[in-house]
């Protein structure tokens, strides 16, 4: 009877929060709003992105064009929709990063102060910003990389987060915002596409093979990265976000670790299901993007803390994409995204 009721609370109290997400049109984007919509509600959910264009893909809640640069613009929102948390996903990610590294480094550092500000002045209860494995350098162990092994990225977008954890953890020093993050590995998911990353080919690999198409692979056979399958990255930051406060130790980001493999591990698990699936090799310049980050993650932080435990292997995700991409490829053909 009482924890029914605890429950009935718990809803209640969720439902009255009010949540932004901003670049809620991407890749994790687009996920994490539905995610949120099925735990929150429809009405609590504000999505906003600077596309207008990602209005069509949104699931059903209220979506607003933001550009999150807009200092301004941002505060109205935050303000007239009575924001109380706030999920930043807006960045410009490693490889486009690379070809546009000014952009790259205004948009990751002038949306997230923007946010950060945001969140002091209008008081949110929570705000919660991705990094990225890209915060580690070719000087970072490579296997089995800790929370706190020596950082020195080579690339804007890993410098760009790694002065992002600190301006986070600042922010939670200095005036108590209660931020949390995570840095993910590479994500891969059917439901969105990829938006200019180095994990990418792990997308568009399935694709290729769903299409009958051979795969050009951007990245040598053998470079091993962590990875995640998207159903474990959105759980994770749902688990995250929802932890007591009391049990977040780390305020810069957290390791979060899912699958580690390389490209023929890959192909070789979607031969398992389409034998004649043909792939071959073409690095280019994210080869040296991919070498200067870690293979495998360790992230005893997030298990100690908040008993983080990821579900899927290799094998257990092809089988999972393999079933359930073609539907969405259609319906992506049919809508032209
Ligand atoms: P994405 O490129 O797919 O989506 C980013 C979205 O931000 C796009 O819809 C874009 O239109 C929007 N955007 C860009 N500039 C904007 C601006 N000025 N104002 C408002 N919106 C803007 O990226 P994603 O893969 O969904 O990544 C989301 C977050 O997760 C990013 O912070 C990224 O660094 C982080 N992350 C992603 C991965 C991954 O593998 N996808 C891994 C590690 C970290
Ligand atoms: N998947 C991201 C990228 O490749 C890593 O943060 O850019």
């Amino acid at each position: 009877m009482q924890a029914g009721k605890n429950k009935e609370l718990k809803n209640r109290e969720m439902r009255m929060e009010r949540i932004l997400i901003t670049g809620a049109g991407g890749q994790l984007g687009l996920e994490l709003t539905g995610e949120l919509i099925a735990r929150y509600g429809a009405e609590s959910i504000v999505a906003t992105d600077i596309n207008p264009e990602m209005a069509k893909r949104m699931p059903a809640c209220h979506f607003q064009t933001l550009d999150v640069m807009d200092t301004g613009a941002l505060d109205h929102v935050l303000k007239t929709e009575r924001i109380t948390q706030l999920y930043h996903l807006a960045a410009i990610l490693s490889a486009t990063g690379e070809k546009k590294p000014v952009m790259a480094w205004q948009v990751n550092m002038g949306s997230l102060l923007n946010v950060l500000e945001g969140a002091r002045k209008f008081k949110l209860n929570k705000l919660y910003w991705p990094s990225s494995i890209a915060v580690y350098g070719p000087n970072s162990p490579k296997k089995n990389t800790p929370q706190y092994a020596v950082k020195e990225p080579q690339t804007v977008y890993g410098i760009s987060k790694l002065a992002g954890e600190r301006w986070c953890e600042y922010y939670f020093n200095t005036y108590g915002i209660d931020v949390r993050s995570l840095r993910y590995p590479g994500l891969i998911g059917y439901k969105t596409l990829p938006g200019g990353g180095t994990t990418d080919y792990a997308v568009d690999i399935y694709r290729n093979a769903v299409a009958n198409d051979a795969f050009s692979c951007f990245l040598e056979k053998d470079t091993y990265l962590p990875m995640m399958y998207m159903p474990d990255a959105i759980r994770a930051t749902v688990e995250l976000m929802e932890a007591p406060t009391e049990r977040i130790t780390v305020r810069s980001s957290y390791n979060i670790a899912g699958i580690s493999f390389c490209p023929e591990d890959i192909y070789n698990s979607i031969l398992h299901y389409l034998p004649d699936f043909k792939i071959s090799y073409a690095p280019d310049f994210r080869q040296k993007i991919a070498e200067g980050w870690p293979q495998s993650i360790n992230d005893e932080y997030a298990v100690k803390d908040w008993s983080w435990q990821p579900t899927y292997t290799l094998e257990k995700m092809t089988a999972d994409m393999l079933t359930n991409l073609p539907q969405y490829m259609n319906r992506q053909q049919k809508s032209g995204s």
